[in-house]
């Protein structure tokens, strides 16, 4: 499979979100990151519910929600309801995870787990099986802009042989400091999806850095 590209639109332009959301579906973008943020769970509070119902007719791709907040098992509905595809949960930030991927199932939309940089893989082998996505944070979830921690180029090795173990049909995604320094070799050790922010939206055209990351040389 060739790899996918999911921009994050934390690093948008939020006084013009419909550009950049045009930008998007225009690029060979796959899918689109959305980063939600409580202040609780992250020292950071980004955007929630009405920001995705605005910018939803306007997508013409599916939406990935990564959810940086507690308890996020309270809000699977109204998220399904938002426009969600893919309701991205914490490992860290959820005692019952078994149970929230049954509900995410069951309100019909892919469910995937999210890795702290200082969370191990082995974590996950009794839930592997059950996950559409699994999320390896690159960097300490919170701002975007951040620098790439390389032990994550590990736990992708490490993941990618337990979902080959575990016979699982999970996606591998990736996401903080991606940038052309580090996306070829994310996927060659097995990533699937790049998350990228800043790389993409800070670049002179967004839409090259996008296919550029699509068209990784190796
Ligand atoms: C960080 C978010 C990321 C962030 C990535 O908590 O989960 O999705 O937007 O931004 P960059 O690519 O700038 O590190
Ligand atoms: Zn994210």
């Amino acid at each position: 499979m060739k790899h996918f590209i999911a921009p994050s639109l934390l690093a948008a332009d939020f006084s013009n979100l419909k550009k950049d959301v045009e930008m998007i579906n225009n690029s060979e973008a796959d899918w689109f990151h959305l980063d939600i943020m409580d202040g609780v769970f992250v020292p950071n509070i980004s955007f929630g519910i009405p920001v995705l119902e605005s910018i939803k007719p306007l997508a013409q791709k599916p939406f990935d929600v990564h959810l940086m907040i507690v308890q996020p098992e309270r809000y699977i509905e109204p998220f399904k309801k938002a426009g969600a595809d893919l309701f991205n949960v914490h490992y860290e930030a959820s005692p019952h995870l078994h149970r929230t991927v049954q509900s995410v199932h069951a309100a019909d939309m892919k469910a995937g787990v999210t890795l702290n940089p200082h969370t191990p893989v082995s974590v996950l082998e009794d839930i592997i099986a059950e996950l559409d996505l699994v999320l390896l944070m690159s960097v300490n979830p919170g701002f975007g802009g951040q620098k790439f921690i390389k032990n994550t180029f590990n736990k992708v090795e490490q993941l990618k042989e337990l979902v080959l173990r575990k016979n699982s049909r999970a996606l591998i995604q990736v996401d903080g400091g991606v940038d052309n320094t580090n996306a070829a070799e994310l996927v060659k050790k097995g990533a699937d999806v790049l998350v990228a922010g800043s790389y993409v939206f800070k670049s002179p055209n967004p839409q090259d850095t996008i296919k550029g990351l699509k068209e990784l040389e190796f």
